[in-house]
């Protein structure tokens, strides 16, 4: 019997992607496995301040995601629970590289689902080859001029040559 839409498994994967890493992408293509539709959400009101903005990151996240059929990409303001309930997800996946990211997932994690009991996150372990990419680190790293292939989708890189030269 053909699924209908309102039986379709929807996750929702949130973030600042600031900028996608390959760690990322590595989530997206497992996450999409376990969803019918995986919504990647970029968080678009944040304090801390971003070298790409909301739609630079957006615009990223479409072209690196095309060859998933079934990876849409969003964004949204306030809080992730309020979110998912407007897109009708069943979850919320996240990444764990480390311990390190174990503790501040928890804390996330607990709240939301004290927002929105019904709310589940589920975690996903970062790829080996990944656990110590981080969007803060790559950027860090291109910013002083260091070499980041093979850490970012292609496209990242060369948007992250960009910005350096232009921020110089
Ligand atoms: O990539 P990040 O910065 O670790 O993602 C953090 C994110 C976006 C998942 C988190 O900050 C978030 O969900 N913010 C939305 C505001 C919210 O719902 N806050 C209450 C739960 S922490």
């Amino acid at each position: 019997m053909p699924s209908t839409e309102s039986s379709k498994i929807v996750a929702i994967y949130p973030g600042s992607f600031d900028p996608i890493t390959n760690g990322h992408l590595d989530l997206i293509a497992r996450g999409s496995r376990l969803a019918d539709r995986l919504i990647v959400a970029v968080l678009q009101n944040q304090r801390k301040t971003s070298l790409f903005t909301v739609e630079e990151r957006v615009e990223m996240l479409q072209e690196v995601t095309r060859p998933f059929p079934n990876v849409e990409i969003g964004s949204f303001n306030g809080l992730l629970v309020d979110y998912v309930a407007a897109r009708e997800a069943n979850f919320i996946i996240r990444g764990i590289r480390a311990i390190s990211d174990y503790e501040y997932e928890l804390q996330i994690a607990h709240m939301n689902r004290r927002l929105s009991p019904g709310v589940e996150t589920v975690f996903l372990m970062a790829a080996e080859a990944y656990s110590f990419v981080s969007s803060q680190l790559v950027k860090e790293v291109a910013s002083l001029g260091g070499n980041v292939a093979g850490l970012v989708p292609d496209l990242v890189e060369r948007k992250l040559k960009q910005r350096v030269a232009e921020t110089k």
